[in-house]
């Protein structure tokens, strides 16, 4: 990971895909537990589920692709005004962040994939994404557990990482300010 004391913001790059998975993570939240919370009977109950599963397999490209960006750097080094437990916070939140962005799209489609009435995912309508393992109900409840609860993990976190943001901004002083690294 390259870091670098010559630039004050992200690459223009990882600045794009931040904002483009940021909005549909944010999105796939949304639809999630809606469409979770729907009762099984009602009639729109799985009018959702075909743009979740196929926004999210593009969810798990652009982390991909975010993940390559952000091996490649070169990464700003963090912000001065940033107190010692400040550092140490952000990054686990990122972390956790990470970790939380890799196994969302992954526990999603081994869910999927390992339900027995799936017959791959329909790419808006494009192509196919295969499911790629034998079918079990067993494995979909564990990658369903899986999901749900890193769902509600990421909800926190990224609740935690808006709310540095905020504070940095608004309360700190301007050393501290870490959104224009970021737009
Ligand atoms: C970043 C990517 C994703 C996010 C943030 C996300 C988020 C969520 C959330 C919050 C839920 C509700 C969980 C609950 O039951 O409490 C959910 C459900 C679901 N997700 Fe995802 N998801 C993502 C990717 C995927 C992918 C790639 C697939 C499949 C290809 C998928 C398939 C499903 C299915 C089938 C359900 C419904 C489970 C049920 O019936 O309760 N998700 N998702
Ligand atoms: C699902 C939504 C989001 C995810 C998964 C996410 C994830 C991340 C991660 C992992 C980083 C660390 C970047 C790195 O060094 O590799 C980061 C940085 C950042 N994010 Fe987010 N983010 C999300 C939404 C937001 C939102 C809504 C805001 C605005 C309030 C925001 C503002 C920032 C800023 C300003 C940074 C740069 C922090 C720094 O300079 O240290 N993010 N984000």
């Amino acid at each position: 990971m390259a870091d670098s004391n010559q630039v004050k913001k992200y690459p223009l790059g990882l600045r794009l895909v931040h904002w483009v998975s940021a909005l549909t993570i944010i999105f796939l939240l949304v639809v999630g537990i809606y469409m979770a919370e729907l009762d099984p009977d009602a009639a729109n109950k799985y009018d959702f589920y075909p743009i979740h599963q196929s926004l999210g397999i593009l969810a798990m490209v652009l982390i991909t692709a975010r993940i390559f960006f952000r091996k490649k750097g070169p990464i700003p080094t963090p912000a001065t005004g940033l107190k010692p437990w400040e550092l140490m916070l952000s990054k686990w939140v990122h972390r956790l962040l990470y970790l939380c962005m890799v196994m969302m799209p992954l526990s999603g489609y081994l869910m999927t994939s390992t339900y027995a009435y799936s017959d791959g995912i329909d790419m808006f309508g494009l192509f196919t994404v295969p499911d790629i393992t034998s079918k079990s109900a067993l494995w979909t409840g564990i990658f369903h557990q899986v999901h749900s609860l890193t769902s509600w993990l990421l909800v926190f976190v990224l609740a935690a990482h808006i709310l540095g943001v905020i504070k940095h901004k608004l309360f700190d002083g301007k050393d501290s300010d870490v959104l224009s690294r970021m737009i």
